[in-house]
């Protein structure tokens, strides 16, 4: 390994990504959500389906303080703090940033102040253009994206989380455009169709024409797309390698979750950090996004970032394979600011310049 590794990284920019991400160190990560809380209901919110909201938010900040201390202690760096909707708790958000690299991922309802959160990674969901936007997670009523928009104008923490629905490609364009004139950045994630809805929101009918979509943003916004063409494909095809993708080879487990006994004794590779807290604090659950949902509908990119960044060794076979693998990895780092966003955002053209060429059987 280490030396097929030296001749790739003779390159000097494969050399500067290389670097710049080993020199964070190993990332400890968990997930929290922050408050059981939330001022919408969007539709087939993993969060609601499954209940989560059941375990409440402890009312006492000491109960909190606890916690971060806990985890310092333990020594988680990164934090994923979702919810819930995490703009409704601020200070318990300001302890957090205070204390981890964390990434907040908020309904864009309610502003995150600039003061107090100057370098946090904020990302900030979005469903689909106006009027899908708003019937999926608005209750038909409100136009989230709107609001959205108009607080975080020109504001360069805000990358817009892109949930994507199978029947609404066309609308990718428009959508981008906006957050992009809006002066932020966008990545991208797959709706998961827990309630069953089916039609036009399911992406069991193919990936084909929003994958599409995505790599034609890429090719026109290269400086401002946070999601590679190889994320793209390994979520499209659900491949990896010889691996499907699925429950047994998801990384992004609670490792000593009692759910998990079995599964962290298949030999796939996991994460013996991970743990996803529910707003109580206390207790876990299964995966990020799931208590017992079914996996065959879960297309989280965050996921599959996890999966992918600890099977370096598989992407090894080439220079061309090796690129895939440390340009997508390079991604969560840029994207979670755990490395110098500003800087490394200036690499973001070159970085889809290097594996355009999975872009040429989609355009
Ligand atoms: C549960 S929300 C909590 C944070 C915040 N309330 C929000 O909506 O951004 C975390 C993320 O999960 C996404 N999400 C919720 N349900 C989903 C589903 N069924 N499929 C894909 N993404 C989903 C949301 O869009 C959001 O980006
Ligand atoms: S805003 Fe977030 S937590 Fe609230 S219902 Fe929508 S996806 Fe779920
Ligand atoms: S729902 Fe997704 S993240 Fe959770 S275990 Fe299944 S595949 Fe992994």
């Amino acid at each position: 390994m280490g030396n097929v590794l030296k001749e790739y990284l003779q390159d000097p920019f494969l050399h500067r990504l290389y670097s710049d991400i080993r020199k964070v160190g190993s990332i400890k990560a968990i997930s929290v959500d922050i408050t059981h809380d939330c001022n919408l209901r969007c539709l087939g919110c993993y969060f609601f389906a499954e209940n989560m909201d059941k375990n409440k938010t402890p009312p006492d900040e000491a109960e909190f303080d606890v916690f971060v201390e806990r985890e310092k202690a333990r020594g988680t760096n990164f934090i994923t703090v979702i919810g819930g909707e995490p703009s409704l708790m601020l200070d318990r958000l300001e302890k957090l940033y205070d204390n981890f690299w964390i990434v907040t991922v908020t309904n864009g309802l309610r502003k995150i102040p600039y003061k107090g959160f100057e370098n946090m990674s904020i990302a900030v969901s979005v469903w689909g253009d106006h009027e899908t936007d708003k019937k999926l997670r608005g209750g038909g009523k409100v136009d989230v994206f709107a609001e959205g928009l108009k607080n975080y104008k020109n504001d360069p923490r805000v990358g817009w989380y892109y949930t994507t629905t199978s029947g609404h490609a066309h609308e990718v364009e428009s959508v981008v455009e906006q957050c992009i004139e809006n002066g932020n950045h966008v990545l991208f994630t797959f709706y998961g169709d827990i309630s069953q809805t089916g039609g036009d929101v399911d992406h069991h009918r193919g990936f084909g024409q929003v994958c599409h979509e995505i790599n034609r943003m890429i090719e026109r916004y290269p400086d401002r797309i946070l999601m590679t063409s190889y994320m793209n494909k390994v979520i499209s095809t659900g491949k990896l390698y010889d691996e499907k993708w699925g429950y047994d080879v998801c990384s992004s487990i609670t490792f000593d979750n009692e759910m998990n006994r079995e599964r962290v004794k298949n030999g796939k590779p996991y994460n013996p950090h991970f743990r996803a807290y529910n707003p109580d604090l206390k207790t876990t659950r299964r995966c990020c996004v799931g208590e017992v949902r079914d996996c065959s509908n879960c297309f989280d990119v965050w996921a599959h970032y996890s999966w992918i960044m600890m099977s370096m060794k598989r992407h090894l076979g080439s220079k061309r394979e090796f690129t895939n693998w440390l340009t997508t990895v390079y991604l969560f780092y840029m994207t979670n600011w755990i490395i110098d966003f500003k800087e490394a955002s200036k690499l973001l053209p070159e970085i889809h310049k290097r594996v355009s060429y999975l872009r040429e059987e989609f355009l």
